[in-house]
């Protein structure tokens, strides 16, 4: 099956992502909101992420001037799902949140051409839980993305017990289409990654709640110590606490171990609207994005 024609649901941190890797990868993309002023924020962070790779030295994310042009007029924006009817494949990347995705299939399974392929950007809910809200199982994978999308090299392609052979096939040859190195995985909570990155990051927050270090000590800990490209509570208000928050009871909710509870404070943030980066404000205070302060919340 050749994917020509992509939608893409969702235009926030994820979405916004996809939906640029898959038009200067040569397809036609329309990406889907609830709302015009979602589009433009989404559509103003793939001008500025186009940008800088415009502008950018690395063989790694150099492009052309008439590169971006090229990518930004494959891309279009709409709130009404109708437009999504004649897509090859959708790539999902909604709130992290059961019942509004399910609600979301149940609507597109209806509008959009029966062969088409439907794939979950989800970071830990079950897609096998997603796939039964629609008549098309065997046409239903997770396509997991990591963040920023235009820099990060791994998709995971998950399959679940339905998932048909040739669907999957064609979803790896589709990551691999859009520049990504697809790992083949399952549908187990978290796949590979989150399994692993979703436990060190609540013990980072646990670690700092017991008194361990500041939170700027524990950053250039892990930064300084294992080289990792950002410390814990950088990487978690760029990934947002909500998401984070959201995935912490997902995973909770299928092992039933302390590793994966939401640590107080994170529910505390959360609660408060601090989600981060997106907000301006979570563990580090974003009043001057190049200068991020970090707060003392113990
Ligand atoms: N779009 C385009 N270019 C970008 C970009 C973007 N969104 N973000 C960074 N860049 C470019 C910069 O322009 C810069 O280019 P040059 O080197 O040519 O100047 C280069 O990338 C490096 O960027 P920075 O100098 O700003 O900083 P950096 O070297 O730290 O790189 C980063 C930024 C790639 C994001 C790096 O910090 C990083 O890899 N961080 C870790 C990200 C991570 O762990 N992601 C996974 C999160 S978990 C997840 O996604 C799964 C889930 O379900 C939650
Ligand atoms: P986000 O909050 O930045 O964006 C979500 C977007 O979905 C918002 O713009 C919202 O308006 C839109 N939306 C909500 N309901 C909708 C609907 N019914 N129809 C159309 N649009 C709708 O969230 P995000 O960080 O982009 O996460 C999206 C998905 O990607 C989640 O499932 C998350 O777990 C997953 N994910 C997130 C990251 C990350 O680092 N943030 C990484 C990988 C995967």
């Amino acid at each position: 099956m050749e994917i020509k024609k992509v939608g893409v649901l969702g235009c926030g941190l994820m979405g916004s992502g996809i939906a640029q890797v898959a038009a200067a990868a040569g397809n036609d993309v329309i990406v889907l909101e609830q709302e015009q002023k979602f589009l433009d924020k989404g559509f103003a962070g793939i001008e500025n992420s186009l940008g800088r790779m415009t502008m950018s030295q690395s063989a790694r994310s150099c492009i052309t001037a008439d590169q971006k042009t090229a990518t930004q007029a494959r891309l279009k924006g709409t709130t009404n799902m109708q437009d999504l009817a004649d897509c090859d494949i959708v790539i999902e990347a909604i709130i992290e949140n059961v019942p509004e995705k399910r609600k979301t299939y149940m609507q597109l399974d209806a509008i959009v051409k029966k062969d088409a392929i439907f794939a979950t950007n989800t970071s830990s809910i079950c897609v096998a839980e997603l796939m039964g809200a629609t008549q098309r199982p065997e046409r239903f994978i997770g396509l997991h993305f990591f963040n920023p999308v235009p820099m990060m090299k791994l998709v995971e392609v998950v399959r679940t017990i339905a998932t048909g052979d040739e669907v999957f096939e064609t979803a790896v040859a589709f990551g691999t289409k859009l520049g990504k190195v697809p790992v083949r995985t399952v549908d187990k909570p978290g796949f590979i990654v989150n399994r692993l990155l979703v436990p060190y990051l609540l013990d980072a927050i646990r670690a700092y709640e017991e008194g361990v270090g500041s939170i700027a000590d524990i950053d250039e800990s892990m930064k300084l110590g294992c080289g990792y490209p950002m410390g814990p509570f950088t990487l978690l208000d760029f990934v947002g606490l909500d998401t984070t928050y959201y995935i912490t009871h997902v995973m909770y909710d299928e092992f039933k171990e302390r590793r994966f509870a939401a640590p107080p404070l994170l529910k505390r943030l959360v609660l408060a609207g601090w989600y981060g980066r997106k907000t301006g404000k979570g563990f580090y205070d974003y009043t001057d994005p190049k200068n991020p302060v970090p707060g003392k919340f113990v």
